[in-house]
C-alpha cells in the first residue's frame, strides 16, 4: 500500500460475511471446561451452515483460529473442524494465530483468498478453551534432574510477554499511568460493559447470535465419532456466564490484580467458547436466498511497542480508515476488544471515539475473551448491531499481546438503501 502506514492494509470490493453464530461464553473451569476446542469449533461450524442454509459442500477453504494447544489433536484442529462439519474431504484447512487478533486475521485471510480468486466461500472459525491450556514442559523428553522441573501453567505464561517482561495486565497499567486513567474511570467503563451486556441479553440481541451447547455426537461416515459431553446433570448451556449485575460500589471493592487500576472486575473475563462465520464472494452471495450479514470493506494490522500492546487498536483503526478513505465520523459502531478497561479507555480517548458508539452491547469485560474466538465474535456482533441500528459502517478491532493491533471495516449495505 502506498501510504504512511507501516503495516498491512487491504481493501475489498467483492467480499461478504454471509452469516455468523457463536457458543455462549463460559467462565473458565466451568461448564465448557473439559470440552475440546475442536468440538466447540465443529459445533459452531455446523450451526453456521444450519443457520445460513449454506451447504458445507460449497466451501472451498477452511480457516480456523486457535491459540492454546488445548487438546492432544491440536495439530489437526482446522482439518477436523472441516471434516466433522461436513466440508468435503478434498477441501484444505489451515490454522491462524495472531493472539487476540486471531479471529479478525482469520476473516482477513479468507477475504484475501477470495480476492485472489482461490475460492468463492470460506468457513472461518475461531475457537478457544482457556480452561484446557496445558500445564507442560519443553525440556523433559530425556528426563529431568531432581529439583529442575520446568512444568508451567500455560494460561499464566501466555499472558506474560517476556520480551519487555510485562504481563498483559501490567501493560494496561503502564497505559493507565501514562494517560492518567483512574480506578474510578476504569470501574465506570467496566460497569457500562456489564450493564450494556445485560440489556443486550434482556432484549435477546445476544441470543440472536448464540447457539446453545448440548451433549452431542459429531459423526462423519468412515471416521471415528466425537462430540461434546457437558458435566453431569447439565443438559444445555445457552447464555454467557460471565455477564452479571456489577454495581460500581461492588466493582470498587475488588482488589487490584496487577498493582494498579485493573481488577478481576474490570479486566476481560477468562472464558471458553467458539464463533464461526462464512466469508464469500459477491457471486456466491447473489446465488443465496438470504441477504448477507455485511460487506467486508477493509482490514489493517500494525505493530506497536509490546510494553503498551493495548494501544494497538488506535493505529490499526487509523490505518483501516485511511485505506478505505473514510473518516471516523462516518463510522456508526465500533467494537474494540476490552482486554482491560484502562486499555480500551485509552483507545477511546486517543481516537476521540464517542462512547455511545463503542461496544454498545457490552464487551469482553462482561462477555469474556476466549482469545481466538473473540475476533469472529466482534465481527459478527458488529455486523448484527449495524443491521439492528440501521447503521452503515462499523469497525471491529483488537489489541494483540506481543504488541500489534488489528481492525476490520464492514458495511451494512441495506442501510444505504434505507438512507438513500
Ligand atoms: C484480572 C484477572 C487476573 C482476574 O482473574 P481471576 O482472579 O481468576 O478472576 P475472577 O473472575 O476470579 O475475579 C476475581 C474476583 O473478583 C470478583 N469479580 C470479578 N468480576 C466481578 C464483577 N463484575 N462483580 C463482582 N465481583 C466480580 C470475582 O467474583 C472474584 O472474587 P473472589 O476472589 O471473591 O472469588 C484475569 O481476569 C485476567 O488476567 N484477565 C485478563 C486476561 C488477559 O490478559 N487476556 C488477554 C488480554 S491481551
Amino acid at each position: 500500500m502506498n501510504s504512511g502506514v507501516r503495516g498491512l492494509q487491504s481493501q475489498y470490493d467483492d467480499i461478504w460475511l454471509v452469516d455468523g453464530v457463536r457458543t455462549p461464553f463460559a467462565d473458565y473451569n466451568t461448564v465448557l471446561g473439559l470440552v475440546s476446542p475442536i468440538d466447540l469449533g465443529i459445533k459452531v461450524a455446523r450451526e453456521v451452515f444450519r443457520h445460513s442454509g449454506v451447504s458445507p459442500e460449497s466451501v472451498g477453504s477452511v480457516v480456523a483460529g486457535n491459540m492454546a494447544q488445548a487438546c492432544f489433536d491440536a495439530y489437526v484442529l482446522p482439518r477436523h473442524i472441516g471434516i466433522y462439519s461436513g466440508v468435503p474431504v478434498e477441501v484444505p484447512a489451515h490454522l491462524v494465530q495472531r493472539v487476540c487478533g486471531t479471529g479478525i486475521e482469520a476473516i482477513l485471510q479468507a477475504a484475501d483468498s477470495i480476492k485472489l480468486g482461490r475460492t468463492e466461500l470460506a468457513l472461518v472459525v475461531g475457537t478457544e478453551s482457556m480452561s484446557r491450556n496445558p500445564v507442560a514442559a519443553y525440556t523433559h523428553r530425556g528426563g529431568f534432574r531432581m529439583g529442575q522441573v520446568e512444568f508451567k501453567d500455560f494460561l499464566w505464561e501466555a499472558l506474560l510477554d517476556p520480551c519487555p517482561n510485562v504481563t498483559m495486565g501490567g501493560s494496561a497499567e503502564t497505559l493507565a499511568k501514562r494517560y492518567k486513567i483512574s480506578r474510578e474511570e476504569a470501574d465506570q467503563f467496566a460497569g457500562d460493559s456489564f450493564s450494556r451486556a445485560i440489556a443486550a441479553q434482556k432484549s435477546c440481541f445476544l441470543s440472536g447470535e448464540i447457539v446453545p451447547v448440548v451433549n452431542e455426537t459429531f459423526e462423519r461416515e468412515g471416521y471415528n465419532a466425537r462430540g461434546i459431553r457437558l458435566p453431569k446433570k447439565v443438559e444445555s448451556f445457552s447464555q454467557d456466564s460471565h455477564v452479571r449485575p456489577s454495581p460500581l460500589e461492588v466493582l470498587a471493592k475488588l482488589p487490584p490484580a496487577f498493582g494498579g487500576v485493573q481488577t478481576g472486575g474490570n479486566s476481560s473475563g477468562i472464558v471458553d467458547g467458539a464463533a464461526a462465520t462464512l466469508v464469500a464472494s459477491s457471486e456466491f452471495v447473489r446465488k443465496q436466498n438470504k441477504p448477507p450479514l455485511a460487506k467486508v470493506v477493509a482490514g489493517a494490522v500494525v505493530g506497536v511497542p509490546p510494553e503498551i500492546m493495548g494501544i494497538g487498536p488506535v493505529p490499526a483503526i487509523q490505518a483501516v480508515l485511511e485505506v478505505s478513505g473514510l473518516h471516523l465520523d462516518q463510522i456508526d459502531r465500533v467494537e474494540i476488544n476490552e482486554a482491560f478497561a484502562a486499555q480500551t479507555l485509552v483507545c477511546e480517548r486517543e481516537l476521540g471515539l464517542d462512547h455511545a458508539k463503542l461496544n454498545v452491547n457490552g464487551g469482553a469485560i462482561a462477555i469474556g475473551h476466549p482469545l481466538a474466538a473473540t475476533g469472529v465474535r466482534l465481527a459478527v456482533t458488529l455486523a448484527r448491531e449495524l443491521k439492528r441500528s440501521n447503521g452503515r459502517y462499523g469497525v471491529a478491532s483488537a489489541c494483540i499481546g506481543g504488541g500489534q493491533g488489528i481492525a476490520l471495516l464492514v458495511e451494512n449495505t441495506q442501510a444505504e438503501t434505507v438512507r438513500g
